[in-house]
């Protein structure tokens, strides 16, 4: 149960990662335009803040064609556990490039961010319910492989309460 749970967590990245992006989209792009105001002294046109905010929200599924095209790579080299471990490496990195893009003036860095955020959410989801499946028992097998989408929806729905 243990090992099941915590490899739903990366179901709940997933899901929270879905969600995040719809609410706070007047302040990313208020950010956007005061950051594009102080390198280029003129507010942002509206068609590239349109375009900005388009490709930030979209590139996260970008991320993840790639990460779910890398799942067997990842599998046939360092196994399942392992692999769900090591790509927790690519959360970090994401978690960072986003929480300091303001700090840093830079809406690239979270472009990027959701670009890697994507890459790990493409692979956990090839990860988790392989893993799951094949770690539960096989009378239980069925009841928690529902587990990782019910991850993915509660993920979505921290997403949108916070
Ligand atoms: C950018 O900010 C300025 C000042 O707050 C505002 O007048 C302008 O409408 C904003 N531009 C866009 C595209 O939202």
């Amino acid at each position: 149960m243990m090992a099941v749970g915590t490899a739903v967590i990366g179901s709940l990245q997933f899901g929270y990662n879905t969600g995040v992006i719809n609410a706070p989209q007047k302040t990313i792009e208020a950010f956007y335009n005061e950051t594009w105001y102080k390198r280029y002294s003129e507010y942002i046109p509206s068609t590239t803040l349109t375009t900005l905010w388009s490709v930030s929200v979209a590139i996260f599924s970008v991320g993840g064609i790639f990460g779910s095209f890398s799942v067997g790579l990842f599998l046939n080299r360092f196994g399942r556990r392992n692999s769900m471990l090591i790509v927790n490496v690519l959360a970090f990195i994401a978690a960072a490039l986003m929480g300091f893009s303001k700090l840093a003036e830079s809406w690239e860095m979270l472009i990027i961010g959701r670009f890697i955020v994507g890459l790990y959410s493409g692979l956990s989801t090839g990860f988790v319910p392989m893993y799951v499946g094949e770690i539960a028992p096989t009378s239980l097998r069925g009841a928690l492989g529902t587990l990782h989408q019910l991850g993915i929806v509660i993920g979505i729905l921290i997403a949108q309460v916070n």
